[in-house]
Formats: structure tokens, C-alpha cells, sequence
């Protein structure tokens, strides 16, 4: 049997354009999806690590200042979805550069309650009151948000957590720490795209 055969190689649907496709088809792919999106948590403290040695010119690299973020959070008695929220809050800097809390709160909405996915979004905002006035930015902007009833939970994370993890001499906890915390909060999705006809999904979202 070669290697190169039919028999090795994996099943595959055999639409060529999506309006040909078969419930056959599609029970192929939602199987694989399963599969691969169980493994998402993994995936994304992955790509945290990209961060480790990417200073920018701050005192610390951007993974530590993760860690010490979600370090801060977690000693300060946060539950574990803030601590994650805490910890890929600027998952974004590689990908997003001039919109990196958008990524993050992207990841992060199926599986944290809606305040700390607001909190995620818009930490830009709340976190340039330490600094927008430096570059020449109004440092004020968080103000657009005053009414929201997200604000002042906002502006504790910054205070508490985000603008205060930048201390070379912190004892962070190491990523590894973190990791089952990001795997538990991970493992399910409270609300999905893909949830309202898939019996599996809405079983997991329960
Ligand atoms: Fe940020
Ligand atoms: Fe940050």
C-alpha cells in the first residue's frame, strides 16, 4: 500500500463550490471542526508566547506584562475568566498594531461574560489616560464611555492590573501557571456562531 494512495489519504468533502455540498459533507467537516477547535486553548498560549522577548521599548517584554496582569488579577482574588481576560488582554500587539484589544476580545468573547469581553475591547481607551497626553492624544478619550455601566470596571482594570504591570522586579507567576485556567475557561463556548443547530454545541454551551 503506497503512501501515497487513495487509502491514506484523509477523507474530504467533495463539494467544489460550497452550493454543491451534502449533509455527508458537512458531517465530515463538523467533525473535523470539533476536533480542531477543541484544541483552541492550546493554539492561543501558542501565540502568547510570541510575545516573550518583544519589549518595544518598555521595561518589561509583553509577555511578562501579560503575566504580571493576569498575576496582579489573580492575587487580587479576580475568578478565573477575568484572570484569563487579564492574561490575553494584549494577545493582539503581534497582529493587531493599530488595533490590537479588538483581537483579543475577539478571542475571548465566546467564553467570558459579556462585562470582561467590554473590558477587553475597550482597555485602549482606558489605558491612554496614563499616556495618550505624552503622544500628543487627548487623554480623555475613555470619556466617550462614561455612561456605559462597564466604566468603572474598566478603569479598575486599568488602574489595578494593567497600567501597574510594567515592575521588572515583580514575582509574576510563569505562563504555566495560567495555562489549565486558560484551557478550562477555553474548553466551552458560552455562546457561538455556530451553536443554534448543532445539538453538540448547545449541549457545551449549556
Ligand atoms: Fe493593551
Ligand atoms: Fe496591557
Amino acid at each position: 500500500m503506497s503512501a501515497e494512495g487513495p487509502e491514506q489519504r484523509p477523507e474530504r468533502a467533495k463539494f467544489r463550490e460550497m452550493k454543491e455540498g451534502t449533509a455527508e459533507d458537512w458531517a465530515l467537516i463538523a467533525g473535523h471542526f470539533r476536533e480542531f477547535a477543541g484544541g483552541v486553548a492550546g493554539r492561543v498560549l501558542e501565540h502568547l508566547r510570541l510575545l516573550d522577548g518583544d519589549f518595544g521599548g518598555f521595561p518589561v517584554d509583553r509577555l511578562e506584562h501579560s503575566l504580571q496582569t493576569a498575576t496582579r488579577a489573580y492575587r487580587d482574588g479576580r475568578d478565573e475568566q477575568y484572570v484569563v481576560m487579564a492574561l490575553l488582554h494584549d494577545i493582539g500587539d503581534t497582529l493587531g498594531s493599530f488595533n490590537h484589544p479588538d483581537v483579543a476580545a475577539a478571542i475571548i468573547k465566546p467564553f467570558v461574560r459579556e462585562q470582561l469581553h467590554w473590558i477587553c475591547q475597550q482597555h485602549g481607551h482606558f489605558q491612554g489616560y496614563y499616556y495618550f497626553h505624552y503622544l500628543g492624544i487627548d487623554r480623555e478619550t475613555r470619556e466617550q464611555f462614561r455612561g456605559s455601566p462597564n466604566f468603572e470596571a474598566c478603569a479598575e482594570f486599568c488602574e489595578k492590573y494593567d497600567q501597574a504591570s510594567f515592575d521588572p522586579d515583580y514575582q509574576s507567576e510563569p505562563l504555566e501557571f495560567f495555562e489549565p485556567m486558560v484551557h478550562r475557561v477555553m474548553a466551552r463556548p458560552l455562546a457561538t456562531l455556530y451553536s443554534m443547530d448543532d445539538p453538540d454545541a448547545a449541549e457545551a454551551a449549556e
